[in-house]
């Protein structure tokens, strides 16, 4: 261990009996933490809460061995599209302000610009059959019953469709299917910072935290996470009422405020520094990131979301070594219609999966629903029906931009907890042939990676950060 990490523990260790000390105890010698890369990140090492897993550990791991071979999948053309309806209304409030700024908007792909083999079936499913339910489907639209079908594929046609009604889904299916639903390559609209921002942005987070984290009602978060010093006793309540949750219920919390860490790292990492006619230049303020995440700017606020956004990364990480058996299937494809690249990325996803099942400290779910069998359901339950409702509100966002990245992220994420609770299934999926019981939709896998990549770019960009803050005091 070099003697930086000697001094980061010690710092780290003379901060928790900081936080310790009540106030008639007489104070340790103080050492203020002198950089503002130290008030960002001194907290933020060491074990996380909840896990067996060190921060130190999961930087290496995902900057130098994961994120590159995960960007050059990203590109590919299977995963750069992804469809999406940015029109639904938002079910819960009218007076929705639509930011009219140009960074703001989402350019949709032009009708010959999606590879036709992604477009053309418009691919329920992935794998072969996949065109079967397709066709199935228009049949049944067109009032025609289709003999031709096996009596397997009959039979798998109608468990997917059950399955797709069925309790594993947790995000409100998009309606691709809708004619407002439109294509959008990810590559040309990166999700960075686009100026939406006040109390329309406050709202989405408030409501998201408000009403949707098994929170109880007595406790109030300030609208404005930027707001300072308003409230520090209620701050502290609204901890300890964390502290008093089970495990579960505050890993749904960690959750979403690591999903927000990371939105709010990528904002800060690629903001918009210089606005001419002549051009846009995007990058690093580090000014906004401290807003956000400085231990003293945001009264010990900022070093909790980055260990949460760590939390969220092992999260989906576990879920991502769990669905290996889902992608080794020999039937499974990135189907795009060519086929060589289809085969190569292939094998760069298997290559990215089995990196991420050597990984050795993963998020030990064990710990999650270790009670009994309905216990363990009943949460299963509310756990989905938060997430869903989470994923509707996303339609509430005012910003395309934001809209677009908060669903694919949400989509992501649920999918992530989808193939969590769906251990057993996936361990029971036979090596070939059609799987009856588990499925991913395309829509899912692109978003499940996406998603996936874009916490792995924000711990990579935490690095960025600080490096930055290195000489910042
Ligand atoms: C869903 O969100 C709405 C709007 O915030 C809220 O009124 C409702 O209670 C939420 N429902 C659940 C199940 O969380
Ligand atoms: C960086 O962000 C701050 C707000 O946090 C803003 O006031 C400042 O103008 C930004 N810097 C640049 C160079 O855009």
């Amino acid at each position: 261990m070099d003697r930086r990490w000697g001094f980061l523990i010690g710092l780290l260790s003379a901060a928790w009996l900081l936080l310790r000390s009540g106030h008639d105890e007489p104070r340790p010698p103080e050492t203020p933490p002198e950089t503002a890369a130290q008030r960002c990140f001194c907290q933020v090492s060491g074990y996380l809460d909840d896990c067996t897993c060190d921060v130190e550990t999961i930087d290496k791991f995902n900057n130098y061995r994961l994120f590159p071979r995960l960007q050059k999948l990203l590109e590919s053309d299977y995963f750069r599209y992804y469809k999406v309806n940015l029109k639904r209304p938002c079910p819960f409030w009218k007076d929705i302000s639509q930011c009219g700024r140009r960074d703001c908007a989402v350019k949709p792909c032009e009708s010959d610009e999606v590879p036709d083999g992604i477009k053309s079936a418009s691919y329920k499913y992935s794998g072969e059959a996949g065109n079967l339910i397709e066709e199935c489907e228009q049949a049944e639209r067109l009032g025609a019953v289709d003999e031709s079908l096996s009596e397997e594929t009959q039979k798998a046609v109608l468990q997917w469709t059950k399955h797709d009604d069925s309790s594993d889904n947790f995000c409100e299916a998009d309606d691709i299917q809708s004619p407002d639903a439109e294509y959008v390559d990810l590559l040309l609209n990166p999700e960075r910072y686009t100026g939406y921002k006040g109390p329309d942005a406050w709202r989405i987070w408030n409501v998201i935290y408000e009403e949707n984290c098994f929170k109880p009602q007595t406790i109030k978060r300030p609208l404005n996470p930027l707001a300072s010093s308003q409230g520090k006793g209620e701050e502290n309540t609204f901890y300890s009422w964390l502290e008093g949750l089970c495990v579960e219920k505050r890993a749904f919390y960690r959750l979403i405020s690591g999903l927000h860490a990371s939105i709010n790292v990528h904002l800060s990492a690629r903001y918009l520094l210089q606005d001419t006619w002549l051009e846009q230049i995007w990058g690093h303020n580090v000014t906004e990131f401290q807003q956000r995440f400085d231990g003293i700017l945001t009264e010990g606020e900022g070093p909790r979301r980055l260990k949460n956004l760590y939390f969220i990364y092992l999260i989906e990480l576990r879920a991502l070594s769990k669905v290996v058996p889902f992608f080794e299937r020999p039937d499974f494809q990135l189907f795009t219609g060519n086929k060589v690249q289809d085969a190569e990325n292939k094998m760069l996803l298997l290559e990215i999966l089995h990196e991420i099942k050597s990984f050795p400290l993963h998020f030990d779910e064990n710990s999650f629903f270790a009670g009994d069998k309905k216990e363990a359901n009943k949460l299963k339950e509310d756990f989905r029906l938060h997430f869903r409702n989470i994923s509707r509100i996303m339609d509430c966002v005012g910003c395309f931009k934001c809209r677009l990245w908060g669903k694919l992220q949400t989509q992501g994420l649920g999918t992530a907890l989808k193939i969590l609770f769906s251990e057993k299934l996936i361990a029971n999926m036979p090596e070939s042939g059609p799987s009856y019981e588990f499925q991913l939709t395309r829509q899912e896998i692109v978003s499940l990676f996406n998603a996936f990549g874009r916490i792995s770019t924000s711990v990579k960009e935490l690095e960025n950060f600080r490096n930055l803050l290195q000489n910042v005091h």
